[in-house]
């Protein structure tokens, strides 16, 4: 397609190391939909004949049938997706098929075709995450009472409900979503009629293509339209952020099923046995999310690399943004769907988690809270009596609220039977009612909220 000033043909390895149809062939309906936003709009303005244009929208639909059932052939000497779907055009339509690329460049045609990929990769991310809001407002409707420990440093800290636990991914994936619409809205501008550049001298109408596209509008600068990446990268640093949180929603399935903790029953459709140890239940699919976020953080750190520097416009470099933007989508969709899957058939062992929360003297802090509000004692002070309350159950080998009023008496005259209000998990989520809090009722109202926000019909 270019071979006109050429003496000799490339050798082996120019065309090994030039070809992209291997990877760039997954971007085939979005240049089959470009193409013909191009010649229906080089039509209408008489750039091409209106026959010629019929002739090849209808060349380009049987390029794509052909795609559609048999795949697309890679040919290294034909490079990449543009030219490879341009030659089989020719091979089917004749002469006409060189009209097509009137007006334009391989360089504002990939990066229109890697955009509209994009998009629907933002688009696809964006439903998978609603899916998986879904099942976590739906969990914590169901368990916006059951008691399990909170941590800090991994060490029991103070009571909190699992509603209110899974609420809190709930908060992280609404930032994600966020984040993704925000991109959305910043990449959706057309770059097709930026042609190699700058520009083309032919009349075209780029408001008539980026409509046909699904734009917002043209971009308004080429040399920019031709070597902005800030699109894929965008969807990089979102997909990465999402999945740093669902590789903390996996640990947690991990920890929580591990023995000692016994707090989930992992789904059996979303775990594996061991070859050799036949009692195993392994967290494979949780594992992997942990894993694979690596891997898509290593496709941001990728694609930023390649940018580094470049300068305006194209610069063959650039063919490489697209392997660690498909692998990062495909991570990306399989970590989102198994956390969906993990969190709506988890069974989680409510029983489990609210010992854990008692033993773990999850209630001290209200225990001094008490000391404040009733007896009147300094913080400091409260801390201390408390502490030496927890010291005298670890050796009894008691809760906190199964100590007598006489052993806390020895302790502090000033503690009376009003505590005991005051150390049960439930009076400790119940009393943590500021906005956000844990207290049960909190819960219920923020998954009220989500489920609406969410459209999902009524209370849980
Ligand atoms: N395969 C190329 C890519 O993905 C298409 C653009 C080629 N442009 C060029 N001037 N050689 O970047």
């Amino acid at each position: 397609m270019w071979g006109g000033r050429f003496a000799a043909g490339p050798s082996a390895i120019m065309r090994e190391i030039n070809a992209s149809i291997p990877f760039d062939k997954a971007l085939w309906r979005q240049d089959i939909a470009a193409s013909k936003a191009h010649v229906e709009m080089l039509g209408a303005k008489g750039i091409v004949s209106a026959a010629d244009a019929a002739t090849i929208a209808d060349g380009l639909d049987k390029v794509a049938a052909e795609y559609e059932a048999n795949g697309v052939p890679e040919d290294w000497d034909l490079e990449d997706i543009h030219m490879t779907t341009e030659s089989r055009l020719a091979e089917l339509i004749g002469p006409a098929a060189g009209r097509l690329h009137t007006a334009r460049s391989r360089n504002d045609q990939v990066a229109t075709d890697f955009r509209l990929w994009v998009r629907e990769a933002l688009d696809q991310a964006d439903a998978g995450l609603k899916a998986l809001q879904q099942a976590l407002v739906v969990r914590a409707g169901e368990h916006a009472d059951s008691i399990m420990p909170g941590f800090t440093h991994l060490q029991t800290a103070q009571p909190v409900t699992l509603g209110h636990h899974l609420m809190a991914y709930y908060e992280m994936v609404r930032r994600d979503r966020s984040r993704l619409a925000d991109a959305r809205a910043r990449m959706n501008e057309c770059p097709l009629g930026s042609a190699a550049l700058a520009g083309t001298g032919f009349p075209i109408d780029r408001q008539a293509t980026a409509r046909a596209l699904g734009f917002d509008k043209p971009t308004d600068n080429s040399l920019d339209s031709v070597s902005d990446r800030d699109f894929a990268l965008d969807y990089l640093m979102a997909a990465t952020q999402c999945s740093l949180h669902l590789s903390r929603l996996a640990e947690e399935f991990i920890i929580w099923a591990s023995q000692p903790f016994g707090f989930v029953t992992l789904p059996d459709s979303l775990s594996t046995g061991s070859s050799i140890m036949p009692q195993k239940k392994n967290p494979d699919a949780a594992e992997l999310v942990r894993g694979h976020a690596g891997r898509i953080a290593g496709c941001l750190t990728a694609l930023t690399i390649t940018m580094k520097g470049l300068p305006l416009a194209y610069s063959k470099d650039m063919q490489d943004d697209k392997p660690p933007v498909f692998e990062a989508a495909s991570l990306l969709a399989l970590s989102i769907a198994a956390m969906t899957g993990m969190v709506a058939d988890a069974k989680f062992r409510t029983e489990r988690m609210r010992g854990a929360a008692e033993l773990g003297y999850a209630t001290a802090t209200d225990l001094a809270d008490w000391l404040v509000r009733v007896a009147d004692i300094p913080f400091r002070e409260a801390h201390h009596i408390t502490g030496a309350v927890v010291k005298a159950a670890e050796s009894a080998g008691l809760a906190l609220d199964q100590l007598s009023l006489d052993d806390l008496k020895a302790i502090d005259p000033r503690i009376d039977e009003r505590i005991y209000d005051a150390l049960s998990v439930e009076a400790s989520v119940a009393a943590r009612a500021s906005h956000g809090g844990t207290a049960p009722d909190e819960v219920r109202k923020r998954v009220a909220e989500a489920r609406k926000a969410l459209g999902l019909e009524g209370d849980a």
